[in-house]
């Protein structure tokens, strides 16, 4: 499809993604071309821009367009210099095998995901993002309605795998130095669109009014949606590939499938709002600070 402003959106899944093409990325962008790739986002909720080879001024050039950026992350440091930058480094045992949306932990998680390919392993190392408003869908209606009705509780410290490397370890001891827990629905409306997503992933460990695990067992049925193959597209990178995901309504996973072989991404992610769930409710903090867009991090 062409779009009013000239440039071709190209679907590369049946429920989620798509490339776009004859957009040059380092260009000043007229906002009437900002306008359809926002809406592209919210249509397709993950766009893959080829070729780009921005720098990492260009990447927060691009990702500002959509609103203002948190820094790096709540507790992990930026790229030196680039406080809104965060490296997504294999080789600092950063490996993001884990389906999740970033930074539930927080109250206010990132609206959008940028990420931009650096190094590229020659195998693997792809990244595949879900729809979760797919998956809210395929729900069988009783289970749409006890989730609807559900709340989540969202922490960034919980029983990862043992790290394999003493650098994943220090990262993990660096991810956990300020613990972060809140309250999310569930079923997350989207505050554009309107559509119902599930709003789970990694970070979501319980359910409030449940225990241990009654939560891991309702949680694991409902994420399976998420993560049913018709629900994923799957991101094969090239150095200068840019990728920008809806982060209020997809789960993303990074296979860990590439060895000892580097690979580097730099993530910038635009500030989002606190989600609310079907009946307007809003997510509440139990643990950890406001964390709004974010305290800079510390080492
Ligand atoms: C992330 O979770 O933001 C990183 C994804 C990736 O490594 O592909």
């Amino acid at each position: 499809m062409t779009t009013r402003t000239g440039f071709d959106i190209h679907r590369i899944g049946g429920r989620i993604g798509a490339e776009i093409l004859g957009v040059d990325l380092s260009a000043d962008l007229e906002p009437a071309i900002v306008a359809e790739i926002g809406s592209a986002l919210l249509e397709h909720k993950a766009l893959v821009f080829r070729d780009q080879r921005l720098d990492d001024a260009g990447q927060l050039r691009f990702a500002s367009l959509f609103g203002e950026l948190t820094t790096a992350h709540p507790t992990v440091p930026s790229v030196d210099g680039r406080p809104h930058i965060l490296p997504v480094d294999g080789d600092e045992g950063i490996r993001a095998n884990q389906w999740h949306t970033d930074v539930t932990f927080v109250r206010t998680p990132p609206k959008v995901s940028a990420l931009r390919a650096i190094v590229v392993p020659r195998y693997g190392g792809n990244t595949l993002v879900a729809n979760a408003a797919a998956a809210y869908r395929d729900l069988p209606e009783p289970l749409r309605e006890l989730a609807d009705r559900l709340w989540a509780v969202h922490t960034n410290d919980h029983d990862y795998a043992v790290p394999r490397t003493e650098k994943a370890a220090e990262y993990r001891r660096r991810f956990v130095s300020r613990p972060y827990r809140t309250v999310h629905p569930v079923v997350r409306v989207h505050p554009e669109t309107g559509e119902r997503g599930l709003f789970i992933g990694g970070f979501a460990q319980s359910l409030v009014g449940f225990g241990y695990s009654e939560s891991r067992d309702l949680l694991r049925i409902l994420q399976s949606y998420v993560t049913r193959p018709e629900n994923i597209v799957r991101v094969s990178w090239t150095p200068g590939d840019l990728v920008l995901f809806d982060n209020r309504i997809t789960q993303h996973y990074a296979p860990d499938d590439y060895g000892d072989l580097p690979r580097l991404l730099h993530r910038v992610t635009v500030a989002g709002d606190v989600p609310a769930g079907i009946d307007g409710t809003l997510s509440h903090i139990l643990e950890g600070d406001d964390a709004s867009h974010y305290t800079p991090a510390v080492a």
